[in-house]
């Protein structure tokens, strides 16, 4: 038994409450559009755009839950654990999906989940990680396990099958070696196939590199040790025979500078910690950095979590963002905002894609769909103004549900909704915060001539200004759709 003597992750003092403006793009909703695979068979590979700080959809249309998750390459399939919490933020499941593009996810259940074993029926279970061990013909999932009301157990899990999706047999948690805490964690393979446990230890303030025993479901010694360094969230991959540590500060749910450090032998000498990406990692934390490995070349994405409680939203509200590393020199690394990557799974490639915020411009006026005055608040109305380059015009446009989107606004991350989800003829539209409510989500109808109807999806009604008013400030309301051309709208790229 262990004393408890950290907080709740829900009672954690959210260290920056504050909204973090928008880096969200304006995503064609053609490209949006997740193409379902058949299951059984792998789809072919091509070029596909993930939209960053958001939260992804599985090819049936679910929120795709699998935070502080791994991926790892099986044949044509790419394998995505990850985290699903229940409402009180306790363990649900260890999520499992498959896609060939790491775009289109098909979910395939539950590899582990509250009635796998008698621990986990209340409890905690964080960061899960799968290897696979050639040897014993087992994949070997570790994973984070509490005790589901606080941080105090600090212990490695493991559960072990041998089929990629499991479901998976708990064989147990324990402090490694019988004595460190051990938090964030991850699993790497090299490559003579020696299998590595990475922790958190000693309050987080120790990061922890084990090696695990021939089967990989055990602890065998410690190989590496950063004493009092205070990272958590670690990623291990291995490039060109340097290995890169990627992890994060400990502020909770908020983000903050992740530090890597590099080295040739896993035991070291390691270098000092160097900052990657900016003070944020672009609003998230690491959680794995997958080589995308193709017949061009091999790219390293990272994975990153954008918690929900970090932007003032709840867990389920947590988003993803993924970027590809950059290699300025063999031993260093860089990662650039991208509000879009695109990736290409067959040629290996993975690029940030150029911003595509748009304007959105109404026909009859030839004035921009804007927040009144730049308003960060909930309820800000829309109106029409003249249009012009700032951010509270510029509006990204994401897949909400097939055939419906989202208009999330560059500066508050808001959402184009209708105001208490009225039916009424010429309710106001305002900004509010992004939900899953469908009165956030709208069909763009082509209405020729590269104009666009914006249909309100609980109400049938069309965005439109006004008494088809030329004037700034002129309100948005949604309308009963007559084919005018105040409620026709065209989107430019901003
Ligand atoms: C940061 C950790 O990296 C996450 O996995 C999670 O434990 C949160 N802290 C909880 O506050």
């Amino acid at each position: 038994m262990f004393e408890s003597n950290a907080a709740s992750p829900r009672l954690r003092p959210r260290l920056r409450r504050g909204r973090r403006l928008g880096l969200l793009s304006l995503a064609l909703a053609g490209a949006l559009a997740g193409a379902a695979l058949n299951a059984g068979a792998p789809a072919e590979a091509a070029t596909v755009t993930i939209t960053n700080r958001t939260q992804f959809r599985d090819t049936a249309g679910n929120v795709l839950h699998a935070h502080g998750g791994g991926i790892i390459k099986v044949d044509s399939y790419y394998y995505w654990f990850g985290e699903s919490r229940n409402s009180d933020y306790s363990f649900r499941a260890v999520t499992v999906y498959r896609s060939t593009d790491l775009k289109n996810w098909e979910s395939r259940g539950n590899a582990l989940s509250q009635g796998s074993a008698s621990e986990l029926a209340s409890a905690n279970i964080e960061r899960p990680k799968v290897i696979y061990n050639r040897s014993t013909k087992q994949y070997v999932m570790w994973m984070h396990k509490e005790n589901g009301k606080d941080y105090g157990e600090a212990r490695a899990a493991v559960a072990t099958s041998s089929t990629i999706e499991g479901p998976y047999s708990y064989r147990g948690s324990f402090r490694p070696l019988n004595q460190h805490m051990s938090r964030d964690i991850t699993a790497f393979v090299d490559d003579d196939g020696t299998g590595y446990m990475i922790s958190a230890a000693r309050e987080n303030y120790d990061l922890h590199v084990y090696k695990l025993t021939a089967d990989y479901t055990n602890v065998a010694s410690l190989a590496r040790s950063w004493p009092g360094d205070h990272r958590e969230a670690p990623a291990l991959f291995k490039r060109n025979g340097v290995y890169f540590m990627v992890t994060s500060g400990a502020t909770g749910w908020d983000p903050n500078q992740q530090k890597y450090s590099t080295a040739t032998s896993i035991t070291g000498s390691w270098s000092a910690w160097q900052n990657v990406g900016d003070s944020t990692a672009f609003g998230s934390q690491t959680t794995f950095v997958l080589p995308v490995q193709g017949s061009l070349t091999t790219s390293y994405l990272y994975l990153g979590d954008r918690w929900g409680p970090g932007f003032g939203g709840v867990y389920a509200d947590s988003q993803y963002v993924w970027l590809p590393l950059r290699f300025p020199s063999n031993t260093t690394l860089a990662m650039d905002s991208s509000p879009q990557i695109t990736i290409d799974t067959a040629t290996g490639e993975v690029t940030g894609a150029t911003s595509s915020y748009s304007t959105v411009v109404n026909r009859n006026s030839g004035k921009c769909l804007d927040v009144v005055n730049g308003s960060s608040e909930n309820n800000a109305e829309i109106i029409q103004y003249a249009c012009g380059t700032a951010h509270n015009q510029q509006w990204n446009v994401q897949e909400a549900a097939a055939g419906y989107v989202n208009l999330q606004v560059r500066h508050s991350g808001k959402c184009l909704d209708v105001v208490s989800s009225s039916t009424a003829d010429k309710a106001k539209v305002i900004q509010y915060a992004c939900g899953s409510g469908t009165n956030q989500q709208w069909q763009l109808q082509d209405a020729g001539n590269g104009y666009l109807r914006v249909v309100a999806r609980h109400s049938g009604k069309c965005l439109a200004v006004t008494d088809a008013s030329t004037a700034n400030s002129a309100r948005v309301v949604q309308a009963v759709c007559d084919g005018s051309t105040a409620q026709q709208w065209q989107r430019k790229t901003a």
